[in-house]
């Protein structure tokens, strides 16, 4: 029996301050990742440590370890998923074997390029270090030379090989109003696939992975994470082979044919290591969002508090009723108001109008101008919602333009919400559509689009039959961008039916996120807390919304609405003439305090907190300067125990002083606290260092279910 002789790797490193990556590629083969996690020394042996990762080989196996490379190929013999699938337009299976061409590190991106000339392709990866927030991109290339079109069925993002010490991963689950549901998945043989063919992101599948290594929590321990950004059909594949080896897969569910001289990418991948438990982890990816994916019009502009009008008015749209709402609103702190759906065509439910983008004169006489002049004298902007990719049949846009609806001959149709989509990767339907946008944003003073996107997208087709789950996600990015060029101020919300679509892609044209239509404060903190692993907060919408939940019929006070909203981009989306004067007050104290400590908290760094006891969800956000902080502490469920233990917080400075009051004494409930003795409950507070916070705690009252104590503390020296 002979064995290969491999010679001597070529290697390569990537570095970000809290992570190292080293590539390594035998006999110009693709290379493989065969380091990532904590940074190695300056000086480290690459070569060395990639021949420590050669594993043996045992019986009853090909005469070499397949290679898990950043493309595992068939062709090379890995018999677990391929990053590639290719064929030619006859059939033929591209069985590649690629070979590297070049690699090289530039200013901090690494690119690889591999050619197989014999199946006519390309592959380029490419590494993209961002030290500023810890992240590296990646990308995947494929292009055509070949004489035969290619038909690529699969091309992943540069393969991730996951560490195979970790027990599970956390990945992301969920529906409409239960977006961001995290859970633990344990490490099996086979493929754990997610496969979003929605056309969109989809409720159910935030598109990423965490992987956290035995012991890891909020705040301590090894953690690896990753996500993708595409805003439709994808897939994410988790695979532990037979040999023992993982590997995380992402790219577009969709096949893509090329001719000769075409390109594809597989769509961008963020990904990150953490030495300082999922907590890090999520400091990178919004240190990364912040720096890098959300680019405001205004960065210097504090999130300004919302008012929106769909709880309240629904469709009924009465310009007396929006003005009262309005001066309620602003009377409570709101400074944008978002006129909701129902505004344009003959909108009276959700049977008619999509794509009529003219103001409904029946409800306007006289347009949008009077109710904009209202807003602006209380002293607040004017936001609108619009759905661009939409139409219902009941429309002019239909009758007119009928072909322009994916609809495709012969298939019997179906509706979502009554709706259709419109096809997107017509030119004609997105001139229109940009002219429609472009005219209400030139002809009134409009500075945010609340832009969403109700259905998923079925038949996908385009008129001649050729799929189009990719070039529409193209099409509406481009669309937007676009628009984005000719209202440079505009700033736009994606939303869809609540959190269908939330992801980096769409991030990178847009600047806030509809997180779910849950406004159920309860279910929402839930969301909240898992969202943050990748999102910062002013990005995430939150609203106050109704006495009585419209989505789950949970009653809840506004004290836990108005807490868990301001960490959030705050907003208020409920019938204001309902509150009582005691819940106005109330949420215009918590809508004050959201103002007073906005502008160090959206730019500070968020904690998740180590609960003591199972019914508590506890975050802290923490100033950039450490010099103050805010903790929120939430029971959800019946207390556990018969009291409660302390509270351990995160992210100090370990030396400072700080002084902590308990900013809601005044809600203690002596029928659930008979006696409460700490200090925090008094207006001086108490003073600790943050080593003895962080790793003592403090010890808060005990709580009902759906009630939030809200610590602040501030640096004393
Ligand atoms: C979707 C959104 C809601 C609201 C309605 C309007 O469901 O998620 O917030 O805008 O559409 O029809």
């Amino acid at each position: 029996m002979r064995f290969p002789d491999f010679g001597t790797p070529e290697c390569w490193r990537l570095d970000t301050p809290a992570q190292t990556l080293v590539f390594a590629s035998w006999r110009k083969h693709l290379p493989s990742i065969v380091y990532w996690g904590a940074p190695l020394a300056t000086g480290e042996d690459l070569t060395a440590l990639a021949d420590s990762q050669l594993r043996p080989i045992g019986n009853a196996v090909l005469d070499l370890v397949p290679e898990l490379s950043i493309c595992p190929e068939e062709g090379r013999g890995f018999q677990g998923q391929p990053g590639i699938r290719a064929y030619d337009s006859e059939g033929r299976v591209l069985l590649t074997q690629f070979r590297l061409e070049s690699a090289g590190n530039d200013a901090g991106t690494l690119r690889f390029t591999a050619r197989d000339e014999g199946c006519g392709l390309t592959y380029t990866a490419i590494f993209r270090c961002f030290p500023d927030s810890d992240v590296i991109e990646v990308e995947a290339r494929l292009s055509s030379e070949g004489d035969l079109p290619v038909r690529a069925e699969w091309l992943a993002a540069p393969v991730l090989a996951l560490p195979e010490t970790a027990p599970d991963f956390i990945e992301y689950a969920g529906r409409w109003t239960q977006e961001f549901g995290e859970r633990r998945v344990p490490f099996a043989r086979g493929i754990h696939m997610r496969e979003a063919r929605r056309g969109r992101t989809g409720h159910d599948h935030f598109p990423a992975l965490i992987v956290p290594q035995p012991g890891c929590n909020f705040d301590s321990g090894e953690a690896y994470g990753t996500t993708f950004a595409f805003s439709g059909a994808h897939r994410v594949i988790v695979e532990e082979t037979p040999d023992g080896r993982r590997q995380c897969q992402m790219g577009v569910a969709e096949a893509v044919t090329l001719a000769k001289g075409e390109a594809v990418s597989s769509e961008k991948a963020y990904l990150a290591f953490s030495g300082s438990g999922l907590n890090g982890l999520a400091q990178s990816f919004q240190r990364h969002v912040r720096n890098h994916i959300v680019a405001f019009p205004e960065p210097a502009r504090p999130r300004p508090v919302h008012y929106n009008c769909w709880e309240a008015v629904y469709f009924d749209h009465r310009l007396d009723v929006l003005k009262d709402l309005a001066e309620r609103a602003a009377r409570i702190g709101a400074e944008r108001f978002v006129l909701d759906d129902g505004w344009f065509g003959k909108r009276d439910d959700d049977t008619t109008s999509l794509g009529d983008w003219h103001v409904d004169r029946r409800k306007y006489p006289d347009g949008l101008a009077p109710l904009i002049e209202h807003v602006e004298g209380l002293g607040m902007r004017f936001g609108l919602w619009v759905e661009p990719e939409m139409v219902n049949l009941e429309s002019d846009l239909a009758r007119t333009h009928p072909d322009w609806i994916i609809l495709p001959q012969g298939r019997e149709p179906m509706t979502g919400r009554g709706q259709h989509v419109l096809d997107l990767t017509n030119p004609a339907v997105t001139d229109h559509l940009f002219g429609r946008l472009d005219a209400l944003l030139g002809e009134y003073r409009i500075d945010y689009l609340k832009w969403d996107m109700n259905r998923d997208l079925t038949l996908a087709i385009d008129r001649d039959g050729m799929p189009l789950l990719r070039r529409q996600v193209h099409a509406v990015y481009a669309l937007i961008d676009r628009l984005r060029e000719a209202h440079p101020a505009v700033e736009i919300e994606s939303c869809a039916s609540g959190g269908a679509r939330i992801d980096y892609g769409i991030l990178k044209r847009t600047h806030r996120v509809w997180l779910s239509d849950s406004n159920d404060a309860h279910e929402r903190w839930k969301m909240q807390n898992a969202a943050m692993q990748f999102l910062p907060p002013e990005i995430v919408g939150s609203h106050v919304g109704p006495r009585h939940c419209h989505t789950s019929g949970r009653e809840l006070a506004m004290a836990f609405r108005a807490a868990v909203a301001m960490t959030g981009h705050m907003g208020f989306e409920m019938d204001l003439r309902e509150l009582t004067p005691d819940e106005e007050a109330t949420l215009a104290r918590y809508t004050q305090l959201y103002k007073e400590n906005r502008g160090w908290m959206h730019c500070g760094s968020q904690h998740r907190l180590q609960p003591p006891r199972p019914e508590i969800m506890a975050q802290m956000s923490v100033s950039e300067e450490k010099d103050r902080f805010l903790a929120f502490s939430a029971t959800m469920a019946v207390p556990h125990s018969e009291t409660t233990g302390p509270l351990r917080l995160a992210g100090l400075d370990e030396n400072g002083k700080y002084r902590l009051r308990l900013l809601n004494a005044d809600e203690i409930s002596p029928r659930a606290t008979r006696w409460f003795g700490s200090p925090l409950a008094v207006p001086e507070g108490l003073a600790l260092s943050g080593g003895a916070l962080m790793r003592s705690g403090i010890v808060l009252p005990l709580g009902f279910p759906d009630t939030m104590w809200l610590v602040e503390g501030t640096r004393e020296n």
